[in-house]
């Protein structure tokens, strides 16, 4: 009765929080497994940014009931945005839902666990239903527990929950509450405990990461506290790539500009959501930024780093967009060349203020929209991936292929690779030569004679030779 399957869906952080409750659990006893139907414990951490994201974990969960109907020693949870969002209401659709822990109790988890499985005497009555979505300070600093003995080449690191800016068309300072930062010195702490267990590039995680710390940490030397964090993630022995996600253009500063310069792990990738590309829709999304605000960082990156690539969220249909609008996007998402993109249909939520807008686009706009963004990124990025034909880039090897007996990596741009490769190279920073490339992937080969092959890459004049 100990067996734990958690399905995780929305973002990085959603996956975070859910590896962090599988290492409680495993602390306490249960054993984690790779399928459902192995499972006597079934937990959804779920998202709840868009609709569509909650009408799946509930059609999931409907489906979990009908089997705890016949096997009723089964228990069900939801845990995460839309168990904090909704609470004990998904009990009236769902009242076979054993469990409901929201963004701030994960922690809890396997205590809740412990006594909904509690051996019972025959005929004893089945413990009711478990809902805590409360509030509580100094959670954000429950995230720090890997799993253990599992070697992991690249990690998460949440430094910081919740989120205190006001999008119009954003649940997540409702499902994450208020911005809470861990301290700088136990971030370093578990970043070094990683790098001691073999992890080789950490991404590090929070809704608005270039918000860590303020009003708390002061300015050194004109850095945020958040470059200050970036610093010293740089000089922790073991570690060399660091990502993060998500900045807010707002809080894109030129210290930030000149740490993808200064610091040499910080890889040459940004994910940096823009929304929209007309100033008129980044109003009404309450985005304290202009498009030419944003324009400026991407120039500031592109000049600190000439192989800078980038990422972005993008909202298609949000209430009042008009063709202009749309027109407008457009223009920004080809001037900027974004390499990947979200692009997300907007989708109401409710409480939020977009959610009573006039104007709401309809549907089969949104979809034309999407579509078009679509395909203007699916050229952008095979552009992009060609472009590295014949060059050698610098490949984290992560492990063996889901699918097929290569190996996968990814280079500094965060391009996933292909290539054939030995166990002993999983870990390890390798030389790959682009051989193929497609919108999604790019496929070569290992270059084995290290030296050689850097002086080779320096000839080459590599992108990502200098790392
Ligand atoms: N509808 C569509 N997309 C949304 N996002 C956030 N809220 C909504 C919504 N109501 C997108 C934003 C954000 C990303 C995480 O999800 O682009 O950056």
């Amino acid at each position: 009765m100990n067996r734990v399957y958690i399905k995780t869906y929305g973002c990085q952080m959603n996956e975070r929080d859910s590896e962090a409750v599988a290492s409680q659990l495993v602390a306490r006893g249960y054993r984690m497994v790779a399928r459902e139907d192995e499972a006597d414990i079934v937990l959804l951490n779920t998202c709840s940014v868009r609709d569509q994201a909650e009408q799946k974990a509930i059609g999931k969960m409907g489906y979990l009931a009908r089997r705890k109907r016949r096997d009723p020693h089964f228990v069900i949870g939801f845990m995460g945005c839309m168990a904090q969002n909704r609470g004990a209401e998904l009990l009236e659709r769902l009242p076979d839902v054993d469990l409901i822990v929201g963004t701030q109790r994960f922690h809890h988890v396997p205590d809740y666990l412990d006594s909904l499985t509690a051996p019972r005497v025959e005929g004893a009555p089945v413990p009711s239903s478990i809902v805590d979505t409360e509030d509580e300070a100094g959670s954000q600093n429950t995230i720090r527990e890997h799993l253990p003995d599992r070697k992991r080449v690249s990690a998460f690191v949440s430094i910081m929950q919740g989120c205190n800016m006001a999008c119009t068309f954003c649940i997540v300072p409702r499902t994450r509450g208020r911005e809470r930062g861990r301290p700088i010195e136990e971030i370093v702490r578990e970043v070094e405990g990683l790098a001691a267990q073999g992890t080789r590039e950490v991404t590090l995680l929070g809704q608005i990461v270039t918000s860590y710390g303020r009003g708390e940490i002061p300015a050194k030397d004109g850095k945020s506290p958040f470059v200050q964090l970036l610093e010293r993630i740089n000089a922790i022995d073991g570690i060399e790539r660091i990502r993060f996600t998500s900045p807010h253009p707002r809080g894109f500063n030129a210290d930030l500009v000149a740490a993808y310069r200064d610091l040499p792990k910080l890889c040459e990738y940004v994910h940096l959501p823009l929304q929209s590309g007309s100033d008129r829709m980044l109003r009404s999304m309450n985005r304290p930024y202009s498009i030419g605000k944003y324009l400026e960082i991407v120039a500031s990156l592109r000049d600190s780093v000439p192989n800078m690539y980038f990422s972005t969220d993008i909202i298609v249909g949000f209430p009042g967009e008009t063709e202009e609008d749309f027109r407008a996007t457009r223009e920004v998402f080809e001037e900027v060349g974004f390499d990947m993109a979200y692009i997300f249909k907007y989708s109401k939520r409710s409480g939020t203020p977009a959610e009573t807008m006039d104007d709401q686009v309809p549907a089969a706009v949104k979809e034309a929209r999407n579509q078009e963004l679509l395909s203007l990124l699916h050229g952008q990025s095979e552009s992009r991936n060609r472009s590295l034909l014949g060059t050698f880039q610098e490949v984290l090897v992560e492990g063996r292929a889901r699918k097929g007996d290569h190996f996968t990596g990814r280079t500094r741009g965060n391009r996933m690779t292909h290539f054939d490769a030995g166990e002993r190279l999983v870990g390890q920073l390798a030389p790959v030569r682009i051989e193929r490339a497609t919108a999604s992937s790019l496929y070569g080969s290992l270059v084995l004679s290290g030296v050689e092959s850097k002086r080779e890459a320096a000839l080459a004049g590599a992108p990502g030779s200098h790392c």
